[in-house]
């Protein structure tokens, strides 16, 4: 039998990153982070000065970039080599990420790898799946929905304190801000609740009550498809 897919979409600093990989290691599932292969084509295209923001050309130019990126279970590559975490964590890769994000062609093809490396986990028992569109357009079809927000107050201070630049909490807040008016204005896979997610607010949640209530929803829909 086919393994279970949990979709995971949210804003960034929602908490999204840690309680998938959560929720994936208690349940023995892979966990797939789809905003990792955004940041290794925004690091490609600082590291080639492909500018971006320049229409269609630059389209096709991230286009092509994106044909060297790969997504197998917890490991995105470039040119077939695993790319380390934090190359692509930066606040350069981060801002860029995000300005890539918008191009349609790009997209396409991203979510074509991050479907096939869905497929490729089913087969293993099932994902959990984290991005903004899972649920929305990459795997419309996932058994559990989750769109997880926070307060921006609350989300700049954990991505603050989940860096160690307590100190930078204003400049987070501003980048935080400008990244969530891009992802959510954009005209295509605009960041929102797919339909049938289940919406929640984390503030002022503690991490483990929000890894129980999503662990809920796995049970319930395991025993809804068993009946
Ligand atoms: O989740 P993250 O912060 O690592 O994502 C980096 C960027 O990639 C984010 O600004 C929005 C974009 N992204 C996206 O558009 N769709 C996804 N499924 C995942 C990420």
């Amino acid at each position: 039998m086919e393994g279970i897919v949990i979709a995971i979409d949210g804003p960034a600093g929602s908490g999204k990153s840690s309680v998938a990989r959560e929720i994936a290691s208690r349940l023995g599932l892979v966990n797939l982070n789809t905003g990792a292969t955004y940041r290794a084509v925004a690091l490609l295209a600082l590291e080639e000065g492909i500018v971006s923001g320049g229409g269609e050309s630059t389209g096709g130019d991230l286009v092509s970039l994106a044909r060297r990126v790969a997504l197998h279970g917890e490991t995105v590559s470039i040119d077939g080599e695993a790319v380390r975490d934090a190359a692509l964590r930066t606040p350069e890769v981060s801002a860029e990420a995000s300005k890539i994000s918008s191009g349609k062609k790009l997209r396409e093809v991203l979510v074509e790898i991050q479907r096939e490396a869905a497929s490729e986990a089913r087969r293993q028992g099932g994902a959990v799946v984290e991005g903004r569109d899972i649920g929305t357009v990459v795997l419309p079809d996932a058994e559990v929905k989750v769109f997880l927000s926070a307060s921006a107050e609350e989300r700049a201070m954990r991505r603050a304190r989940q860096s160690g630049r307590v100190g930078e909490l204003e400049r987070i807040k501003g980048a935080m801000a400008e990244r969530d008016r891009q992802d959510s204005e954009r005209e295509t896979s605009p960041l929102r609740p797919a339909s049938g997610a289940v919406s929640l607010d984390t503030t002022g949640m503690s991490f483990e009550e929000v890894v129980s209530e999503i662990l809920s929803l796995v049970e319930k829909s395991r025993r809804t498809a068993s009946r």
